[in-house]
């Protein structure tokens, strides 16, 4: 059995492989909310009994949180000519995000639409369409009966999207077993169709509240208004602080140690596709805005920031009512670049928000989590091996990336296991990752069957 019996099989199965995504996508695996506790295990549950399904061994694995899924392949005599036989770890996560607000879905977010070739649903590209992909590779070896070059272990966990601190216990307590080569991870993005994509840094986050509070009930703005601080102004006045007129985070400290783009980096962000023009139309903002001196790509994949996730005060339904609210929250990130230590910015941040803070309201603030930037050089052979199964997939050449989003994961697979990880990401910025009416392109969806199972045999060339 050949490598051609592999890609036969994954062209032969696509609209089964569509199906079976389409009911892994009806589980409403919403980690955030914990009245999907339950939906989130049955998700588990499920990916397990389809893992042993494709001829896995697979377990699930409870947590203190949401369970992990282990799925490996069955177990290969080592050679005897002592050839170190190469094992990979693929991650991934079922976990999703909430789909709030529904009223924009133009289907619900949890009973996958097919569209000409997107498929939509929570989750479609981030990123259990992503993570589907490898499985299915590894379905075409084990089904063929098609011999393959290393091992492979998937790791699929639930708590992704909340920052979960469990996987990294897990990791700890599985070291052994978990020891690999590298990690493979689709659960980035490409540019666009034509531009497969190897990315080699993500940003870093740290998460955290402010919480206001003024009178200790709300209040009638009529009897009382204009006598005491409203919450809801402060954090106004407060947040408005945050950034100086040249679009820069105006905290002192923030930037301590952030590297200067490189000049070749800058032209490597140059040639990418989707320039300001084009990103301005797909996102439909009146005009772009960022710090001033770095291009949106640059502002999106290299800078830090500082953003207002959520902000809520008072009264939010029908009508009016006049009040004074008693209080007020904003949900905040920043997202970190290499040099900036999460613990660091955290405690900049709080203290310039303390500094900033009116003496009429008594502040709180939230620690929430937080990683540090990942950034590997992709000269390495794996890398290579991996530009390699891109470009055989795609037929295309692939590109270099830096990306804005976070996977802190990443940086304990290489503080607990010692490997560097490859993000091979099968997203396109048009998916709608975590907003409404997300989807997955079903082309990427078989280009991204084929990279994985052309890059066990490029890496296995390299080992
Ligand atoms: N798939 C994303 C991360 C991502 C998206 C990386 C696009 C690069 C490009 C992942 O599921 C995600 O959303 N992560 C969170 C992490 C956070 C909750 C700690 C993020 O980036 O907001
Ligand atoms: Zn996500």
């Amino acid at each position: 059995m050949s490598m051609q019996h592999v890609l036969d099989y994954l062209k032969q199965n696509q609209a089964r492989f569509l199906s079976e995504l389409c009911e892994f996508l009806r589980f409403p695996s919403v980690s955030a909310q914990s009245q999907h506790k339950d939906d989130l295990r049955a998700c588990a549950d499920w990916l397990v009994q389809h893992c042993r399904s494709i001829g896995l061994k697979a377990e699930v694995c409870p947590t203190a949180g949401h369970p992990i899924v282990l799925a490996k392949t069955p177990h290969v005599a080592a050679s005897r000519n002592g050839k170190h036989r190469p094992h990979y770890l693929v991650y991934g996560h079922y976990d999703v995000q909430p789909p709030e607000p529904l009223n924009l879905w133009k289907s619900p977010p949890f009973e996958a639409r097919i569209e000409g070739r997107s498929l939509f649903a929570r989750g479609s590209t981030d990123n259990k369409g992503q993570i589907f992909a490898h499985l299915k590779a590894a379905e075409a070896y084990l089904k063929t009966g098609t011999p393959l070059p290393c091992d492979l272990t998937f790791l699929i966990e639930g708590e992704e999207e909340v920052g979960g601190e469990n996987l990294v216990e897990f990791l700890k307590t599985r070291r052994k077993e978990l020891h690999c080569d590298a990690i493979v991870v689709s659960d980035t993005g490409m540019p666009d169709k034509k531009h497969p994509a190897l990315t080699y840094g993500l940003r870093g986050i740290i998460a955290f509240e402010i919480i206001l509070h003024g009178p200790s009930r709300d209040l009638h703005s009529g009897i009382f208004g204009g006598a005491i601080e409203n919450p809801a102004i402060a954090l106004s006045g407060m947040l408005a602080k945050m950034h100086d007129k040249n679009g820069k985070v105006a905290v002192p400290h923030f930037y301590d140690g952030v590297l200067p783009l490189s000049a070749y980096e800058r032209k490597q962000f140059k040639r990418l596709p989707l320039p300001d023009s084009a990103l301005q139309k797909l996102l439909g903002v009146k005009k772009l805005y960022g710090e001033r001196g770095f291009t949106a790509t640059e502002q999106r994949s290299a800078r830090p920031t500082f953003e207002i996730n959520g902000l809520t005060s008072g009264y939010q339904g029908e009508g009016s009512k006049t009040i004074v609210p008693a209080w007020a929250r904003a949900k905040i990130t920043c997202r970190l670049v290499p040099n900036q230590r999460p613990s660091h910015i955290n405690k900049v941040v709080c203290d310039y928000i303390k500094k900033v803070c009116p003496p009429t309201v008594r502040l709180e603030l939230e620690a929430g989590h937080g990683a540090e930037a990942y950034y590997v050089s992709p000269t390495g052979a794996h890398a290579q091996a991996a530009l390699r199964a891109l470009r055989g997939a795609f037929g295309r050449e692939p590109v270099l990336l830096r990306e804005g989003g976070s996977i802190p994961i990443v940086n304990e697979f290489k503080k607990v296991l010692g490997a560097d990880t490859l993000l091979l990401g099968l997203g396109l910025p048009e998916d709608n990752a975590h907003s409404p009416n997300e989807k997955f392109d079903l082309d990427n969806f078989e280009n991204g069957q084929r990279m994985s199972a052309l890059l066990w045999q490029e890496l296995n060339a390299t080992s």
